[in-house]
């Protein structure tokens, strides 16, 4: 089978299949050349000019002025430096969400009750900070600001009540958004930062039908709450909104980036269905195994941080190199997030977790800690392929996941995805928002939910 890379994304498209596999082979050199390089960049003695961006990050820092700089190695609390703008975040979403059917309004603003971690938006806007600092395209509409909150089409033809953002009164909204906001961060990178929390928000609605989810964030999930088919609806309901307000960004390369991403979490969702590409009864352990693998968590979970980076960077009007770089970073913070996800299912109490630990084996599934075990343990093959659905399946792998180091194995894979995701950002100017997007990193790593 002959396959093609797609050098940005390290993603390789199969021929036979034509979907998007990663290779682990490549995965395994850009690994080790991205260590080397890193090194490279982070040796002391690097001076300034040496960096790509040269002469033309001091004509960005006029433009774009306010963004204090974080001395290197220096680390600082990334919700302090988007905390302010994250204030406004719910409140956001929430008007985004307003129906005129009080029902669906309830459901459909239920998982913005509580606070959750808000990942997504705080990378986005920190990506919109660090990136203010670097080379700009120079597109002529760059400096106008765009309507956010504007329709396209008459609202008499979009027929699409929503109490609490009534289009009449946008330049006002629009007004709170520049009162509050830092000037480094656009009002289309603002918005972005709440459309990938929609569309997180609906995907968590449908996964939580999908995995029978009793709790979420410490309190009912929404399927327990109001039952599945609210649920469902309520999640169609967000991707709606959020594709509105997509649009209304006006800028067709963002739309196809996050368009994709709705695509893809249902691809990831639709792989994770299966442990393997061949779903076997007695499947064997190959190479492949870990590739199906890293390929259903790239689009169930690094496919979003991955993109809305890229479309930070694009809406910032940045150059083609700093779109890839904050697109690299975004896909290995991603995949080092997912893989910490996994570890943390098999460490940690329910009660830290906010939703039940250990649910991973009972769902059936394989994630990291389970593969690594299996590739030392051929005798996982049959349980992994009955989907641990035999009496004394879970509390067996359970025990040979610890046996063979299988969850040491995925914090260290998952600490090389972090570290190429600082690489990837090394020769952005130093700021705060660039210490808090390497903050990001290691908070990734070391969180307990
Ligand atoms: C959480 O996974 C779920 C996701 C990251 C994505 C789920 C995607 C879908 C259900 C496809 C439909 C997508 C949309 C946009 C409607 P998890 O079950 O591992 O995490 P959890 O323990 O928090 O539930
Ligand atoms: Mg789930």
């Amino acid at each position: 089978m002959r396959a093609r890379t797609l050098p940005a994304s390290g993603l390789v498209l199969s021929r036979a299949s034509s979907s998007p596999l990663i290779c682990c082979q490549c995965l395994h050199n850009d690994i080790s050349n991205q260590i080397a390089l890193q090194s490279r960049k982070y040796h002391p003695t690097r001076r300034k000019s040496a960096s790509p961006f040269g002469a033309a990050v001091s004509a960005a820092q006029t433009i774009f002025k306010g963004l204090p700089k974080a001395p290197p190695g220096i680390s600082v609390d990334p919700l302090r430096m988007v905390g302010k703008e994250l204030k406004f975040l719910t409140k956001n979403i929430r008007q985004l969400l307003g129906s005129g059917h009080p029902t669906l309004d309830k459901v459909a603003k239920y998982y913005t009750r509580s606070e959750g971690k808000h990942m997504r938006p705080m990378l986005v806007l920190l990506m919109a900070q660090a990136t203010a600092l670097t080379p700009r395209k120079g597109r002529s509409n760059a400096s106008s600001p765009v309507p956010v909150n504007d329709p396209i089409s008459a609202p008499s033809i979009l027929a699409d009540n929503n109490p609490d953002l009534n289009p009449l009164v946008s330049s006002s909204m629009e007004a709170k958004y520049d009162f509050v906001g830092d000037e480094n961060i656009l009002p289309g990178q603002r918005r972005l930062a709440e459309i990938t929390e929609l569309i997180h928000t609906a995907s968590l609605l449908h996964d939580d039908v999908i995995d029978n989810a009793v709790t979420r964030r410490s309190s009912n999930s929404a399927n327990i709450q109001f039952g599945n088919k609210m649920a469902v609806l309520a999640g169609d309901f967000l991707l709606g909104r959020a594709s509105v307000a997509l649009a209304r960004l006006r800028d067709p390369e963002v739309t196809e980036l996050l368009a994709t991403v709705i695509a893809n979490l249902v691809e990831g969702e639709f792989m994770q269905l299966k442990n393997t590409a061949a779903d076997e009864k007695r499947p064997v352990f190959t190479d492949e195994t870990i590739s199906y693998y890293l390929q259903k968590t790239y689009l169930k979970t690094a496919s979003l941080i991955s993109k809305s980076c890229r479309a930070a960077a694009i809406l910032g009007d940045s150059t083609p190199e700093v779109v890839e770089s904050a697109y690299s970073y975004g896909r290995n913070l991603g995949l080092a997030f997912q893989l910490v996800d996994d570890m943390l299912d098999y460490t940690v109490t329910d009660a830290e977790l906010g939703k039940p630990a250990g649910a991973d084996l009972e769902l059936g599934l394989a994630t990291a800690p389970l593969l690594f075990a299996w590739k030392d343990s051929p005798e996982l093959g049959p349980l992994v392929g009955r989907k641990f659905g035999q009496e004394g399946d879970v509390q067996r792998a359970r025990e040979l996941v610890y046996k063979c180091d299988g969850v040491e194995k995925t914090r260290q894979l998952a600490q090389e995805y972090a570290d190429k995701a600082v690489a990837a950002i090394s020769d952005f100017p130093d700021s705060e928002a660039k210490a808090g997007l390497i903050q990001m990193c290691e908070k990734a790593m070391n969180r307990r939910k």
